[in-house]
């Protein structure tokens, strides 16, 4: 009886994590797929999944924070295991979190975060989204080694969390630099169609001359902005510099192009930590730090645009 009890154990502990995750169910309210960083996040949840045997239910809010909350009450509904949020606007969710933790359904937060009480989710896998606002200012500042510069700001979704604390941290990275000075700042609703709609207007309002750089909250504002800029007969990456965020594909072509001039990765892979946490949670019930920091990684023209291009293309981004 000793021995069996033994070897069950030692059976036990060679069982991948992975294995334990084999039968659980995990509800993902994603925010929709305004850009090209959220449609690989979305591929990359389900391979995720898909690798580690967990049934995904997915629900695409289409940009509406009701849907979502809608889709989160759908989830507890059903008895799902667990839950990824990933939250289109920062404020209003305390109440169907409560909802959650009554059911004793943890729920995550992924690449954005919420105004509620940190004890209402398990985790947030997130970037620190003030640091790759102040990384893309520090670049500016640093190219423009105290040339005056006047800069149109692209801010993403009014409200969500990386708007605020993108513009918030850009401000902090060139607060040393006198020279540089936000002439304009309104949302792009971190889209392509937005992107290019108001840079016309910001080109309409300075002129193209009176440009001298572009900060984009998101990479699919800037090649919609780079569309803007070449229609207005100007150089886009020349005559105005082009600094953003993600790292998505389509910004080092526009690299390669010479049409844009460095963006701030944000890896579209947190379902990775997030089903990790989970894993481990179901194994022993241990539980995760509140937040999970993924890299902000800058790249610019001195990286080999080409081979990351390449590298991101075959991850399926
Ligand atoms: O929350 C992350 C942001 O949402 C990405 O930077 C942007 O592309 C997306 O829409």
């Amino acid at each position: 009886m000793k021995l069996k009890s033994t070897l069950l154990a030692s059976t036990m502990a060679l069982v991948p994590l992975s294995a334990l995750a084999a039968d659980k169910t995990v509800g993902f309210s994603q925010i929709g797929s305004e850009s090209g960083w959220r449609a690989a996040e979305t591929t990359v949840t389900k391979q995720q999944a898909e690798e580690r045997g967990i049934d995904l239910k997915f629900a695409d809010a289409q940009q509406k924070q009701e849907n979502q909350i809608k889709a989160v009450r759908s989830f507890i509904a059903q008895g799902v295991d667990a839950i990824l949020l990933a939250p289109v606007v920062a404020t209003g969710w305390d109440s169907v979190l409560e909802e959650a933790q009554d059911a004793e359904i943890p729920v995550i937060l992924l690449d954005r975060t919420v105004d509620a009480p940190d004890d209402l989710y398990m985790t947030a896998v997130t970037s620190d989204l003030v640091h790759e606002g102040e990384v893309a200012g520090n670049w500016l500042q640093d190219e423009m080694a105290g040339a005056d510069c006047r800069v149109v700001e692209l801010q993403g979704t009014t409200g969500s969390s990386p708007a605020i604390d993108r513009k918030k941290g850009f401000e902090m990275g060139i607060e040393d630099a006198p020279n540089i000075e936000i002439v304009r700042s309104q949302t792009g609703d971190f889209t392509r169609a937005q992107g290019k709609v108001v840079m016309e207007s910001f080109l309409k309002a300075e002129g193209a001359e009176n440009i001298c750089a572009l900060y984009a909250h998101n990479d699919d504002m800037a090649v919609g902005a780079i569309q803007a800029i070449k229609e207005a007969g100007a150089t886009p990456g020349t005559d105005i510099k082009i600094v953003s965020i993600d790292s998505v594909p389509d910004i080092h072509l526009a690299m390669l192009a010479g049409e844009a001039n460095a963006t701030v990765e944000l890896t579209p892979n947190m379902a990775g930590p997030a089903f990790d946490v989970l894993e481990a949670y179901w194994a022993d019930g241990t539980m995760p730090p509140k937040w999970i920091q993924t890299e902000s990684k800058l790249y610019t023209l001195e990286d080999d645009n080409q081979a990351i291009y390449d590298n991101k293309k075959s991850l399926g981004y």
